[in-house]
């Protein structure tokens, strides 16, 4: 059987090049992210029929590097470069950088002498599911990216066509839909990475909207959110990672400075507006600003430091993996192994996410790893360590605080209150956890009490 080697760092485009390419040439494909693997592989694998790269791959110039290892070693590997003409290797094929994937595998198959003919019914298009909140600010797919919904047809899935590349759409046609009860579409794989990218700067862009109303503003940043951790999930933390959470961040911190920010986060949140993991950071980050004027090193840097912090504590787990407080719950929770360790080291791995945005203030990973309580970031303690620091305490407070008033049902009332306070104010007795306790009871009974 014949053999590819595929160098390719993108990771959908590489899964359905080598689909395709098994299907329609019928050769085996091995797979590789960068020159350097490619290479020892072929040092120990020289008889490959052909390979296919990229010009360049991140910073590394892949292309030259594979023409000028069989040059030196005296190859005659067919290499198919997509991009430009980088050496004058004689076995060297170039095809443009802008070529459907169809187009490489043509060219592919015409290397080795296959006549490649697209069977539509033998090509794997795979479909990817995307929330639809992606949906709601953009008006185009553009880029040739259909959208499809899917629906169950005896034990298989059929996927049909509910919106063409060429078609516009307004917030209100996806609200429908939502309505409906629809919760995700469907895409083509391939276009999966372009298209997240194309809402992602949609998004930002609207975010960057001075004149944007409060309640718009709020709903906005939760759709940001959603798809922030839906990015950091698939693509890792990359440039428009950190532009759209940038921007994120700036919207927060201009609602936290409004007088109505909680109410017109209530009337979202009972629109159905919001997601739990938005409602929960934006509501910590709401009452954290709060709270911290009780303190008196309370300043505009601290602030914006809570901001950060509520936004990126639970930025490295997913929605379903959000509602877990302690070692316990976790353990005898129906979470795969995989989502329990995830969930055990949240707090580590979220620190290491915000290590990555250079303009999160310092010190906000340190205080991630411990917002749970634990110095070493993995688990959640029972005990209140004092060796935390105060933010870090007056975050664990907060965040209990917020987790308890979630799960009241419809316009919380006096008697919603005074049950959470029954569960914190046994737990919560000592240093920074009493005062953080004291100032939300202050402030959610309205009282002018000095925090003592
Ligand atoms: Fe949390
Ligand atoms: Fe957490």
């Amino acid at each position: 059987m014949m053999q590819i080697l595929l160098i390719e760092s993108d990771d959908s485009l590489r899964s359905i090049l080598k689909l395709n390419i098994m299907k329609t040439i019928g050769s085996d494909v091995i797979e590789k992210k960068n020159a350097m693997d490619a290479i020892s592989l072929l040092e120990i694998l020289p008889n490959i029929d052909l390979v296919i790269c990229r010009e360049q791959i991140g910073l590394e110039k892949t292309g030259f590097r594979l023409a000028n290892f069989f040059e030196t070693e005296r190859h005659s590997t067919p290499l198919l470069v997509i991009g430009k003409k980088i050496s004058e290797y004689q076995h060297l094929v170039v095809i443009d950088k802008d070529q459907s994937w169809q187009n490489i595998i043509t060219s592919a198959g015409s290397i080795l002498g296959v006549d490649v003919v697209f069977d539509d019914n033998k090509l794997t298009n795979e479909y990817v599911p995307v929330g639809i909140e992606y949906f709601f600010n953009i008006t185009s797919t553009s880029m040739g990216c259909d959208v499809f919904i899917r629906v169950k047809k005896g034990e298989d899935f059929q996927y049909i066509k509910r919106l063409h590349s060429t078609d516009d759409f307004t917030r209100e046609d996806i609200e429908k839909y939502r309505t409906g009860g629809l919760k995700e579409f469907y895409i083509s794989k391939e276009h999966f990475s372009q298209f997240v990218n194309f809402v992602t700067s949609q998004i930002t862009l609207k975010l960057e909207d001075k004149k944007l109303s409060n309640t718009d503003r709020i709903t906005m940043t939760g759709e940001a959110y959603a798809i922030t951790l839906d990015r950091i999930q698939s693509m890792g933390v990359d440039e428009h990672t950190i532009e759209i959470v940038e921007e994120s961040i700036k919207s927060m911190q201009t609602l936290m400075g409004e007088n109505n920010a909680l109410a017109s986060f209530l009337q979202s949140l009972r629109a159905n507006k919001l997601s739990y993991a938005y409602s929960h950071s934006y509501l910590c980050s709401l009452i954290l600003h709060k709270v911290v004027t009780s303190f008196d090193w309370q300043t505009s840097q601290i602030k914006d430091k809570l901001t950060f912090i509520a936004f990126f504590h639970d930025i490295s787990l997913k929605e379903n993996c959000m509602r877990y407080s302690s070692d316990a719950e976790v353990a005898n929770s129906n979470l795969s192994n995989e989502d329990k360790k995830i969930v055990l080291s949240h707090a580590n791995l979220s620190a290491a996410i915000v290590d990555k945005f250079p303009n999160a203030p310092q010190g906000i990973g340190a205080i991630l790893k411990e917002h749970h309580g634990s110095k070493n970031g993995i688990g959640f303690s029972e005990s209140l360590s004092i060796a935390i620091s105060p933010i870090s305490m007056m975050f664990i407070v907060v965040e209990h605080f917020v987790d308890e008033f979630l799960k009241i049902d419809g316009p919380p009332k006096a008697q919603d209150f005074e049950k959470i306070f029954e569960i914190l104010t046994p737990k919560y007795n000592k240093v920074t956890y009493e005062q953080t306790l004291v100032a939300l009871q202050n402030m959610t009974l309205n009282k002018k009490k000095p925090v003592s």
